[in-house]
């Protein structure tokens, strides 16, 4: 696993305009994913192996916080770690772990559920607006939960929860999450209504259901949840769904340095609607027997965009995009539904002589032939990457520093580019 935030602060990447980009690119298995399945296994004692985990900084985080909980984890392969958990939880998980991690929310629904009890701090992460986790708290209660909050952190208790009809006013990843983990094991069926259906949810569940689970409608935005007898879980061997938005950002590499790559392991059934918009700006998108080929040939198409709840168009594609449209051929309008806040990458973007502008919720991107070359900051996970894109596409040499944060999320997103021809270091 890589080093963790402040031993990696000092490091840059280093891009120079590349291209054609030729070649495969193993796509490595979902952060969004594998964080929460790392959680699960708080749900049942005994031995987990977890195949296809990326090899990011947010898993060792991850598995750090656990380890206080009380599960540990082991290397146990290439891409694959074994977890164990002996039975003696300590449900507390402390500040200087969950403030570097937003999926560390993850852990309270297993917790409340199968030990009644636990205390965390509120969770840090991408500092991207509010992120608040009143859905989460509201869906709990509704279950029989109390919650107290003081001294930043947050305490939840409950007896034993019991099942309950619960809709979301949105549909929530990880409030959806949180109310599956803790439902398992309440007494009788907990609804939920207009859950979030990302196939990261849907990997969760696939997993809970190997650990004898019982769960109905798993990928549909109802699922129906019938609580088991705490201590009748078992641990159980997953495989990690193919993160879809490290395939996205290999295939804005090929768009904006042109090229032809086969991603293996991406999956069109889980990034069906941004392929299509990505098929609208020129590429071509062919379905193999593993993964996906994208051919990239002329200058790109410039389209409109909106950010919605999967299956609409992934926020966190959104800086991949604004990058293909401040090269594209015409003017894109971007607009952003989810996180208010999740425009900041674009002030980087202008050093590199983009020509954007935002106008509270939206982004007015005019495209130009090329970029320029500069020095930028990498204000997050998926900014950092779009950055190291749009640096493919940049005149002369772009230094990206904020590199920890690219580790957070990207498994050797260096390596990987460099393998298909990419100009690209990391200093
Ligand atoms: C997850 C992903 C993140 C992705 C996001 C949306 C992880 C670790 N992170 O985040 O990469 O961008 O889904 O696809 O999987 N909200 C509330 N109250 C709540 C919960 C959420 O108001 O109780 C709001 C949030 O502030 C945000 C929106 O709902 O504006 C989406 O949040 P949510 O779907 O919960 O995303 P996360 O699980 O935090």
């Amino acid at each position: 696993m890589p080093p963790t935030a402040d031993l990696e602060s000092e490091q840059q990447i280093v891009v120079r305009k590349s291209g054609p980009l030729l070649g495969e690119i193993v796509v490595p298995g979902a952060k969004n994913s594998v964080l929460k399945l790392m959680a699960a296994t708080l749900l049942a004692e005994g031995e987990y192996r977890l195949s296809n985990v990326p090899d990011i900084a947010d898993v060792a985080i991850m598995a750090d916080l656990l380890d206080a909980i009380g599960v540990s984890t082991t290397i146990s392969g290439p891409n694959e770690i074994t977890m164990h958990n002996g039975g003696v939880i300590e449900p507390v998980a402390p500040y200087e772990l969950v403030e570097r991690i937003r999926a560390s929310i993850n852990v309270l629904g297993p917790l409340l559920g199968r030990y009644g009890r636990v205390r965390l701090s509120l969770p840090g992460g991408d500092d991207f607006g509010s992120r608040p986790i009143d859905m989460h708290v509201a869906g709990l209660e509704a279950m029989g939960a109390t919650f107290e909050v003081a001294h930043g952190d947050v305490e939840a208790r409950a007896e034993r929860l019991h099942g309950a009809d619960i809709t979301f006013e949105f549909p929530s990843v990880g409030a959806t999450e949180n109310i599956v983990t803790a439902a398992v094991h309440a007494k009788g069926t907990t609804v939920i209504d207009n859950a979030a259906r990302e196939p990261e949810i849907a990997d969760l569940c696939t997993m809970l259901v190997s650990m004898g689970a019982d769960i109905e409608g798993v990928g549909s935005s109802t699922l129906v949840v019938h609580g088991v007898e705490p201590g009748s879980l078992r641990s159980t061997d997953h495989r990690t769904v193919t993160d879809r938005i490290q395939a996205a950002t290999y295939i804005a590499a090929a768009a904006v340095a042109g090229g032809e790559l086969f991603l293996r392991g991406a999956r069109r059934e889980d990034m069906e609607m941004v392929l299509r918009r990505f098929s609208d700006m020129g590429l071509r998108i062919v379905d193999q027997h593993h993964g996906l080929t994208v051919c990239s040939e002329g200058r790109l198409r410039s389209i409109d965009v909106a950010t919605l709840p999967y299956p609409g168009i992934a926020t966190d594609y959104k800086p991949l995009i604004v990058t293909m449209l401040a090269v594209a051929d015409g003017v894109g309008i971007v607009t952003e539904n989810l996180y208010p806040g999740r425009f900041r990458y674009v002030e980087e973007l202008q050093r590199l002589g983009a020509d954007i502008r935002t106008d509270g919720h939206h982004a007015v991107v005019r495209g130009l032939p090329s970029l320029s070359g500069a020095r930028v900051r990498a204000p997050d996970i998926r900014a950092g990457a779009a950055l190291v894109v749009a640096g493919l596409a940049a005149e002369g040499e772009t230094m990206i520093s904020g590199v920890h944060h690219i580790d957070r999320g990207y498994d050797d997103l260096v390596g990987r580019l460099a393998a298909v021809g990419a100009s690209i270091d990391r200093i």
